[in-house]
């Protein structure tokens, strides 16, 4: 696997690849990975020649009260475990790297980032794009591997690909959870025992809505206020949202047709842990 840190490294080893034909897959990521990270991995050698990956903890897309700092890292273990995992590029660059001068441009995607986890989180997304939109410069990938945990990032990058004309595939890739259910996310280092034990009410909520929409609940209010009331039965847990929305336009639905998104952002003590649940009939 080849190891780079500057951008004009990546451009080298991509324009080589592609002078002998070879499709180029990335995974945007911001390491300390996991399982959840690998399988995009996979799903990315399945699906291009040339598997590339970043591991970049973006600055720009966490708020002044929020975690940059002391975000999870472990490089060594992050290349360990692409290595294993059949990347054969790992970029990881420098914060001066990817910005060097005074950044005069954001990339801002309007309206679908207004809601769910945007709501919460402003100019989280401005962040996300931003960088997305500088990674599939540097890389100009065929195809590129995001997962489907954090589905609102799924809809703004698609929506953003659409409307800028950026010639990439995006393919989402279903969430990996934990073998008790919790979705697997670099921030669950933060829960303590009793914490990582509260987390399952996430999943156990996702569950119940999977349940009664199988039994042929369309109602979604009633969906989300079952989903609510069993997040409420945890002492520990805080709900920030709890909605029901179509995957792509991310509008609320009231009654559901042929596909939802059941998403959930919750305070689980001081860290805010997101799930979700993608229905449709089939
Ligand atoms: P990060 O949180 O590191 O996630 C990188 C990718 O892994 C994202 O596409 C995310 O949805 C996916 N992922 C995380 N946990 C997952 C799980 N349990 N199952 C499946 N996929 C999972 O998302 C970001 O980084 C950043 O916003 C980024 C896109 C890299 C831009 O900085």
């Amino acid at each position: 696997m080849i190891v780079v840190k500057k951008i004009s490294d990546v451009r080298e080893a991509i324009k080589a690849q592609k002078a002998q034909g070879k499709t180029i897959g990335l995974v945007p990521t911001m390491g300390y990975l996991h399982e959840g990270h690998l399988s995009l991995v996979k799903k990315a050698r399945e699906n291009s020649d040339f598997v590339c990956a970043s591991v970049f903890v973006n600055p720009i897309q966490f708020g002044p009260n929020e975690d940059y700092n002391k975000y999870p890292r472990d490089i060594e273990r992050d290349i360990k475990l692409l290595e294993e995992n059949g990347c054969d590029l790992v970029f990881i660059p420098s914060v001066e790297e990817m910005y060097p001068n005074e950044r005069l441009t954001t990339v801002s995607v309007i309206k679908i980032t207004n809601k769910l986890c945007g709501a919460y989180r402003p100019g989280h997304f401005d962040g996300v794009c931003t960088v997305v939109t500088k990674l599939f410069n540097i890389f100009t990938p065929d195809i590129a591997v995001f997962g489907q945990k954090d589905a609102q990032q799924v809809a703004v990058i698609k929506k953003m690909v659409e409307d800028l004309n950026i010639p990439v595939k995006i393919i989402a890739s279903p969430i990996v959870r934990d073998k008790d259910g919790l979705a697997l996310s670099s921030r669950n280092v933060y829960l303590s025992d009793d914490e990582r034990h509260a987390a399952l009410i996430l999943n156990k909520s996702l569950k119940e809505a999977e349940k009664i929409l199988k039994s042929g609940e369309r109602n979604a209010e009633n969906i989300i206020s079952r989903v609510k009331n069993i997040l409420e039965s945890e002492p520990l847990c805080k709900i920030q949202y709890v909605s029901c929305v179509h995957p792509d336009t991310l509008e609320d639905l009231t009654a559901i047709n042929d596909k939802a998104l059941i998403a959930i952002a919750c305070y689980i003590g001081n860290t805010r842990l997101i799930d979700n649940l993608l229905w449709s009939v089939d």
